[in-house]
Parts: structure tokens; sequence; C-alpha cells
């Protein structure tokens, strides 16, 4: 039986402290390992949690300083680390073959199977691995998570997902809400077996062999609860004033639209004042937000529109039943806020179409597997993922054109290189596209431009689909920056 929606408190994540902060860089140190904890009221739920707990610790850093994580891995099987939205050179950034593997484990074959195709594995480490950031972008909300070739949908799904926030002086020197009434979340969506377990429909649960899902779920893996920061409909209790909420849709496949239920009686329900990669140039005012997997909308909403003692209910119109709805807040009492939203935020530079060098035509297609029909791939450019094949070489500092075209829904995620949404279908770009961008939430049969930024580093980079069933089913693909 599943618990009544908004009787947990919403959880916060636990901020890490570093293990020092050597020459400039901030040190940490994260074990990624099995532990049971309490998810549903009164069953136990075996998560694989960096540090046993999910969500992840969050890491809090600043804009420039450069941050060291050493994870070690005490999982049953290999694991890779990707810093969603960093500027992270190639080597750090999670490539999906650079595994660590389990610490103690056997030594590697030095290939792996791939969907009956054998890959070379990638820069393995044993047991621990440190991944560097350099951080050299502004104030955003990002998040990290497991990145294993083939097991990124399970994996994450087991709770290998944490926030890492980055803070600039640009956004030290506005007056939005800071301290408690910042708040991240992180929403997704879980099945559970009736003993409180995660339900997911691997073909080989033990995450060693086969991957992939059962074939049900070629459209990818659903859950018909609705998790704030690992807590089921949770509620939080704030007071008449401005709450700024980092909005992370963590989910493996769904996605939300989100909106305030009641509405307030005045002004829109939330301010955009951030995406995915940082701070917008100017608010953006939103009723409603539709979010794909892994999108981030940084928000901010006015509680003084409503009365005290209201409740205000997150709900996503896209669900039903239980999915329906996200977590409650109660508005319990008066508090002082000299916060403000102001009309400038980030000095923010939008692209033309005059900036690009070049023009890329991508394609994300479901085509058959063999021409007889029978077996479906999910393919970018025509094939599934393949770490030898580069399909761009953009030059380092350079902009260009993705002119990316799909058949059914797909987040697109591009690693490094952030972007703006140019157009959808030859128009404006939509209401949920505003500023830097890196992952667009392509809908069925739609084509999108966006102008891409290659700033950062020179190297081999994926990008893929952020539906995490589509991504283990390799719907992946390189650039490299040169
Ligand atoms: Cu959030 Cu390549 O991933
Ligand atoms: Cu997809």
């Amino acid at each position: 039986p599943l618990p009544e929606p908004f009787g947990v408190a919403l959880p916060i994540p636990p901020v890490l402290e570093p293990v020092s902060t050597d020459g400039g860089t901030d040190h940490y140190e994260i074990t990624q390992r099995a532990a049971e904890i309490e998810i549903l009221p009164g069953l136990r739920t075996e998560v694989w949690g960096y540090n046993g707990i999910f969500p992840g610790p969050t890491i809090v850093s600043r804009s420039n300083r450069p941050v060291a994580v050493t994870h070690r891995n005490e999982l049953p099987v290999p694991v890779v680390v990707h810093l969603h939205g960093g500027k992270t050179p190639p080597e750090h950034d999670g490539y999906p073959t650079d595994m660590i593997l389990p610490a103690g484990g056997p030594a590697p074959s030095g290939h792996e199977s791939h969907g009956g195709q054998s890959v070379p594995l990638g820069d393995t480490s044993d047991g621990t691995r440190v991944y560097e950031f350099p951080l050299e972008q502004p104030a955003a909300t990002l998040w990290y998570h497991d990145h294993r070739m083939d097991f990124t949908g399970p994996q994450v799904y087991r709770g290998l997902a944490g926030f890492h926030i980055v803070h600039d002086d640009v956004e030290d020197a506005l007056p939005l809400p800071t301290g408690d009434r910042d708040v991240p979340l992180m929403i997704c969506d879980r099945a559970f077996e009736e003993d409180g377990a995660f339900a997911y429909p691997s073909l080989d649960p033990g995450l060693q062999g086969e991957p992939g899902v059962e074939n049900p779920y070629m459209s990818g893996v659903l859950g018909d609860v609705i998790l704030v920061n690992g807590a089921p409909w949770p509620h939080m209790e704030v007071t008449g004033t401005r709450y700024r909420f980092r909005i992370l849709n963590a989910s493996n496949a769904r996605r939300y639209k989100l909106a305030l239920d009641p509405p307030p009686a005045e002004g829109a329900a939330f301010t955009q004042i951030g995406s995915d990669a940082g701070l917008l140039g100017a608010p953006v005012e939103l009723d409603d937000i539709e979010a794909a997997p892994a999108e981030r909308f940084d928000v901010v909403v006015d509680f003084s529109a409503y009365p005290i003692d209201s409740e205000v209910t997150l709900v996503n119109a896209f669900g039903e039943d239980g999915t329906a709805q996200v977590m409650r807040f109660r508005v319990v009492e008066e508090a002082d806020d000299d916060t403000e939203i102001p009309d400038r935020l980030a000095d923010f530079e939008t692209l033309a179409r005059a900036d690009a060098v070049a023009t890329r035509r991508v394609r994300f297609a479901r085509e058959a597997a063999n021409p007889g029909g029978g077996g479906n791939l999910w393919t970018i450019n025509g094939e599934t993922f393949d770490p030898d094949r580069v399909d761009f070489e953009p030059a380092l500092g350079s902009t260009e054109v993705w002119r990316i075209t799909t058949n059914v829904h797909h987040p697109v995620h591009l690693h490094l290189a952030h972007f703006q949404v140019l157009s959808r279908d030859g128009g404006d770009p939509g209401p949920y596209d505003a500023g830097w961008k890196d992952t667009i939430d392509l809908r069925d049969g739609e084509e999108a431009e966006i102008l891409v930024r290659f700033t950062g580093y020179p190297g081999r980079y994926v990008y893929h689909c952020h539906n995490l069933e589509h991504e283990d089913m390799m719907m992946m693909a390189n650039f490299t920056v040169v």
C-alpha cells in the first residue's frame, strides 16, 4: 500500500564538507555503497547511494574554484561519475566506458559486451578515482549522477544522483532568497515491490551481464510514486515569503508539467530566474513548467500571495492518480522578507544565428533493427553508440547551429557545451527554453535549432538522449572538440 501523500516532511540532502581545501582546491571524498533506508513508511529500500544516501550529498562550490572528488566504489558493479552541466576536461567528464571498477573486485578484462558488440573499456580505475572539476563557469544548479555504459538507467534509479550547486559573485549580489529559503528539489518517480525494494525491469537484475530492460519498457521506465529529495509526496512548511526552488527533473523517463494548485490570486506561479547552466538575463514568469529528464528550472515562488494556513500543492498536469501530485507547501506564518526579484539578473549574451560557423544536422530516431522489421533501435544519425565514431569536430570556442529532428519525444543532452534554443519547428523557442541550457526537451516529430557554444576543453564528449533507458539502448554519440 502506498503512503498517504504529504505525510512526510521534505528532506534536504546534507551539504558535503570538504576533507581539505589545500592549494585553492576543495577536496571531497564520496563512497558509493549500498544501504537500506526508509522511503515508504515502515518499509526498507536498498539504495545504491553516494555515501549510502539518496539523493547523494550536495556539493556546494564557487565558480572558478576547482573541486576534486575522490569516489570510492564499494558497489558490486562498475560505476562512472558525470557532473551534469559541468564544463569538465574529457578525462574527468565520466565518459561512459571510463569506469571505476568495484573496490577489491576482479581485474578488468579490457572489454565489455554491449548489445552483442564488444567495446574496449575506456580509462578504468580500480576501486577509487579522483574527478577534478575546474568549474570555470557561472553560478548554476548542476547535478552528478552515474553514467556507466549500458547501465545508467538502473544505477541512477537505485539512487546514484546528487546536487552540485555552484555560486558566484553575480548571484551573491542579487537580493534573491538564500539560506533555508533556497531549496533544491530533486523530483523523480519510482516504482516499488511489495517489500519496499525498487522495482526496475532490468533484463539482468544483478546489472553484471546483459544490459537493457524488458520489452514493454522501450519508452523508458516510469514509477507510480513521486519522490522529492527522496521522500514520497512530501510537505514543506513555508512562511508567507519568497522562496527559491532549484527544480531538477531527475527521473529516468518521466516528463512533468508542474503548476501550483491553487494558483496564486495574482501574478504568475513561478518566476524563473535560472535554467540548466546558470542565471537568466531577466526573469521569466511562468504559470506552469514542462520539465523533461535532466532539465533544471531555478524559480522563485512568492507565498505572500497566499493567506496564512493555506495549502499549496505542486501538481503535475501530465500525471494521473498519484503521479498528478508532487508535494505540498503549508504556509504557516508571516515573516519578514527583504528579497526581491530584480529586472536584471546576470549579464547574458544572447547568441544569434550569425555567430554560428557551421550548421549540423542531428537526427534522433527509432528505427527497425533490420530491414525486414523486427527489433527496434534508438539511433542518432542512423546508428547506435560507437565510442570510435565521431559525428562532429567543432572548434574550441566556436558556435554552431545544431538542427535536431526527432520522431518521438527525447530530451537531448550535450556534455561540455551549453546552448541556447534558437527555434522550434521554424518558429520561436518555447516558453520553457530560456537561458543557457544543456538539455532540450524535443517533442514528438519536432525539429529544433540550438546555438551551441563549444567553450571549455578539447577532446571527445558524448551527447545523448537523457531518457536513461534510451541512453542505455545506445542512443548516444560523440563529438570531439578540436
Ligand atoms: Cu546527465 Cu550524459 O548525462
Ligand atoms: Cu530518447
